[in-house]
């Protein structure tokens, strides 16, 4: 890191750095939006040659350096995320205790990624983790036998695509074993679902339809739909081989799925003997109970994990499943770079930390979802309704073009958050604030909020 170009980008990133370290969280509330003229410009570098569609915002806007819920642009412009990164970063940007475990484990050597033939002592301890945040209250050695318990763990994947797929190969093994001579394939998603760029996964929601033959079934039901779930689990019967779901759909406007929903479609899955798979890449490590699917009193057959699991320091995913449906081989379904020591022990620390945090995860969930429905009765000719659960919240506004303009106006006061209005019917902001966001942050953004709705 010799070039004059690095040097400078340090020293903005020190700086920026240095600006956070100097500030109290009520400093910084009050300088969001505001350019932070001390920190020296970095040099500009180009987008040039990404993909095209990847270039969306201008070069000013891209990350400089970031602290908590907090970062600063390359234009130098102080943003308050409520998205935690790219809903990844559980605990915000460079949490202390997660950056002071990271560098005790730099300095000892700890791997990023090994074989999946040596994984080593937090590989082993995670999946231990993992099957024990499943099963509390229950004695380890009791559940390796078990056919009812989630207790295997794959954990050589590093991106939740790849874990989706997994999981989908696991559900197509599972039904040849189980209904060798059904010529028909049905996959069943809620319309709106978001599972990973892989294609096939991809298929779930409509994409890549003309390669696909006509014994593989795509089905879709609109989120808390029961009686369209019992059309189709009618229709199709034992040719079902999984239902996916996410428990808030954070891909279509953070609808949260309904309890009675859930248990129906856990009904209807038994009694056709197909899956069900719950894809808890978004919401995994952001409740107490740190995998959602517990809020729904059932049992899936496997459990999809990513994204926060590591709280964004390396991307490592997992799927947790019922010993009966173990049948990849090791390279069925890896990752090279899954197998890793070093993001294992993020995951243990960011687990802990979590652990640590119960009734502080709660509380703020509950205020945040307070303080947004206490919004929504300010403003009722704007807010139809507030989405989601705790910190993974939707406003959704009256329409498409409010939502779009309202969006627009939190970046420019330097809240930043996500749209979903780009399609029809869509008109919802949505949030996901990192666990490390405070009563006071959670006002400033309520407040900035009303008064943008006092502008329309
Ligand atoms: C619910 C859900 N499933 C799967 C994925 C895919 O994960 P990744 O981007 O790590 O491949 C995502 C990513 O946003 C997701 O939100």
């Amino acid at each position: 890191m010799s070039s004059i170009l690095e040097k400078k980008i340090f020293r903005s990133i020190t700086h920026a750095n240095q600006f956070f370290e100097k500030k109290t969280e009520k400093q910084l509330l009050e300088s969001v939006g505001r350019i932070i003229t001390s920190i020296p410009l970095p040099p500009h570098t180009t987008k040039k040659w990404f993909q095209k569609s990847y270039v969306v915002a201008s070069d000013k806007d891209d990350f400089l350096a970031g602290k908590g819920i907090f970062y600063i642009t390359e234009g130098r412009k102080l943003f308050l995320d409520t998205t935690a990164g790219h809903y990844q970063m559980t605990w915000g940007y460079n949490h202390p205790v997660l950056m002071k475990n990271l560098n005790q484990a730099l300095k000892l050597g700890i791997p990023w990624d090994c074989h999946s033939n040596i994984p080593g002592f937090f590989v082993k301890k995670l999946s231990e983790k993992l099957v024990q945040i499943c099963n509390p209250g229950t004695k380890l050695e009791t559940l390796q036998d078990s056919n009812s318990s989630l207790n295997t763990v794959l954990l050589g994947i590093a991106t939740g695509s790849v874990a989706c797929s997994t999981a989908m190969k696991i559900a197509l093994n599972y039904f040849r074993n189980n209904k060798p001579n059904r010529k028909k394939i049905v996959f069943v998603s809620i319309n709106g679902n978001y599972h990973g760029t892989d294609f096939i996964m991809q298929r779930l929601r409509k994409m890549w339809d003309w390669i696909f033959s006509d014994n593989l079934i795509f089905e879709m039901v609109e989120p808390n739909d029961i009686e369209g779930l019992h059309k189709i689990f009618k229709t199709h019967k034992e040719n079902i081989c999984a239902f996916f779901f996410e428990p808030v759909m954070m891909n279509r406007e953070a609808i949260l799925l309904k309890k009675n929903f859930v248990q129906e479609a856990r009904r209807l899955t038994e009694s056709v003997d197909a899956l069900m798979i719950v894809d808890e890449i978004q919401t995994c490590c952001w409740y107490p109970e740190i995998f959602m699917y517990k809020q729904f009193d059932i049992t899936p057959d496997i459990l999809i994990l990513g994204k926060g699991l590591t709280a964004g320091f390396h991307p490592l995913s997992a799927i947790v499943y019922k010993r009966k449906l173990d049948s990849l081989k090791q390279y069925d379904a890896i990752s090279t770079n899954g197998n890793a020591p070093l993001p294992a022990f993020m995951a243990l620390c960011c687990l802990e930390l979590i652990e640590k945090n119960l009734n502080k995860i709660e509380e703020l969930g509950n205020y945040y979802e307070k303080k947004l429905h206490c919004l929504a009765q300010e403003f009722p000719e704007l807010i139809v309704s507030i989405q989601g659960k705790g910190m993974l919240s939707g406003i959704k506004l009256k329409n498409q073009e409010i939502a779009l303009a309202f969006h627009k106006k939190c970046l420019e006061k330097g809240i930043w958050a996500r749209v979903h209005a780009y399609y029809e019917g869509h008109s919802t902001l949505l949030t996901k604030f990192a666990l490390v966001a405070t009563k006071n942050s959670i006002d400033f953004v309520i407040d900035t909020f009303r008064k943008i709705l006092r502008t329309f």
